[in-house]
């Protein structure tokens, strides 16, 4: 299926013209597919195959609580990298049993609130970290599920933002302090050990960076099993990357093959964390022309969608397609789409052939489903669009554009001001 599709020269999403949902709900938007969302967790499922495992959805990818119930509808899990993430995903109706949260700097509370709830494991990054998590759980009275990650010091081929495996990275503990660091643990009176996780990075677009980090596991996976930790689950993180122009990204059948193949044979449950390769292609944002100007250098048009909207060109120089949401018109312009946020770096696109449309024109973003809304700010006090969810011909809207008052939300001024002002 092609969630995104042209009908007598109109884009829509699925059964839905996206000019329509532009004209109920305005620009700029996030519209998903859910049929995309649903195809993309069945892949990484299926591509698993029968062997225990858990795909465990990267919440910062797309965190919408309507995109967490349908994933969880699914049989999905989650990965959870803040105390935010989580209460996002139990607003949601997840199960926690079916939750890991990651990330280098977990709060006390954080770590106290995953216990209460019972999530599956907390991928511990440092030992200091994992004293804490013992100290916090003995308090609570409990025993706290942990992996430990690991940084397997792969070379992933992907944008220094978000190259997580290398030897500078922040991530996990290096391999060759793991085996030290898990016989400590498992000394630790609030801890039990029950996974390894690693992750490479994000936007992998071959498999060997992922098979490089699975075989580097399995050694350490032996020599954990000869130390006699009881290790239940193995998780291999997410990364896998998409296609967002001429990029060829491995199937999830071929890196499932990779990923096994690196462990070879083990009988742990493997979890994985994808985000990306389920929610990229799932969304668009469909923002509306509304000025064209020519510099001296280069011609400009400008468009309602910011950087604040979608960051991922302005901080990663990421290209995503762009194109006309109406029948595309005959003649074509080189120009640079720009945003209304007053910063230079605020371009989607720059020198993009485009057909040559008026103002007023609206246009797709493509492949805007994952790290688009969830990293959408209120920079230039901007409300952050709304989102809006396509199931065939019908549409909801699961999250209204922000208003002003929003903005300033929390915000006080403080009394003598006022009277010092009358
Ligand atoms: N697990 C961990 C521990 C992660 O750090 C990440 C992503 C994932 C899973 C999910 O990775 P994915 O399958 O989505 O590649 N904002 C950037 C991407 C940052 C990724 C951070 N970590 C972007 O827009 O490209």
């Amino acid at each position: 299926m092609r969630p995104f599709a042209r009908h007598r020269g109109e884009l829509y999403c699925e059964g839905v013209p996206l000019r329509r949902i532009a004209g109920e709900v305005g620009t700029p938007a996030y519209v998903y597919s859910r049929a995309a969302f649903e195809e993309g967790f069945t892949a990484v499922d299926r591509a698993l195959g029968k062997a225990p495992h858990l795909v465990c959805y990267s919440v910062k990818a797309c965190g919408n609580l309507a995109v967490l119930a349908l994933l969880s509808g699914l049989g999905s899990g989650f990965d959870v990298v803040s105390g935010g993430e989580l209460s996002r995903v139990l607003a949601a109706g997840g199960d926690p049993a079916r939750v890991v949260f990651s990330g280098v700097g977990k709060t006390e509370d954080e770590i106290a609130l995953a216990l209460r709830e019972g999530i599956l494991c907390l991928n511990a990054e440092s030992e200091e970290e994992l004293s804490v998590i013992s100290r916090v759980a003995t308090r609570m009275r409990r025993r706290a599920a942990v992996a430990l990650r690991v940084n397997p010091g792969v070379q992933a081929h992907t944008h220094p933002h978000v190259a997580t495996a290398l030897p500078e990275s922040k991530f996990g503990v290096p391999l060759a302090r793991a085996r030290r660091i898990c016989r400590d643990a498992a000394r630790l009176p609030g801890v039990r050990l029950a996974g390894i996780t690693c992750h490479v990075g994000s936007q992998i677009v071959s498999v060997a960076p992922f098979a490089a980090a699975a075989g580097r596991l399995r050694g350490l996976l032996a020599a954990l099993e000869r130390d006699g930790h009881p290790i239940e689950h193995v998780d291999l993180g997410g990364g896998l990357g998409v296609a967002y122009g001429r990029e060829r990204p491995p199937t999830p059948a071929a890196w499932a093959l990779a990923l096994r193949r690196g462990l070879g044979p083990s009988k742990l449950r493997l979890v994985v964390e994808p985000g990306r390769v389920i929610a990229a292609n799932a969304g668009v944002l469909v923002t509306r022309l509304l000025y064209r100007k020519r510099g001296s250098a280069r011609a400009f048009a400008v468009v309602d969608a910011g950087m604040n909207d979608l960051l991922r060109p302005a901080l990663y120089g990421a290209v995503h397609a762009i194109e006309p949401v109406g029948p595309p018109a005959a003649g074509s312009v080189t120009l640079d789409v720009v945003g209304p946020v007053c910063e230079s770096a605020d371009a989607l696109r720059r020198r993009a052939r485009v057909p040559d449309l008026p103002a007023g024109s609206l246009w797709a973003v493509r492949a805007a489903g994952a790290y688009g809304f969830s990293m959408a700010s209120n920079y230039n006090s901007r409300p952050r669009p709304p989102e809006v969810l396509v199931s065939g011909r019908r549409f909801w809207r699961i999250r209204r554009r922000e208003r002003p008052a929003d903005l300033w939300r929390g915000e006080v001024i403080p009394e003598v001001l006022h009277r010092e002002r009358r």
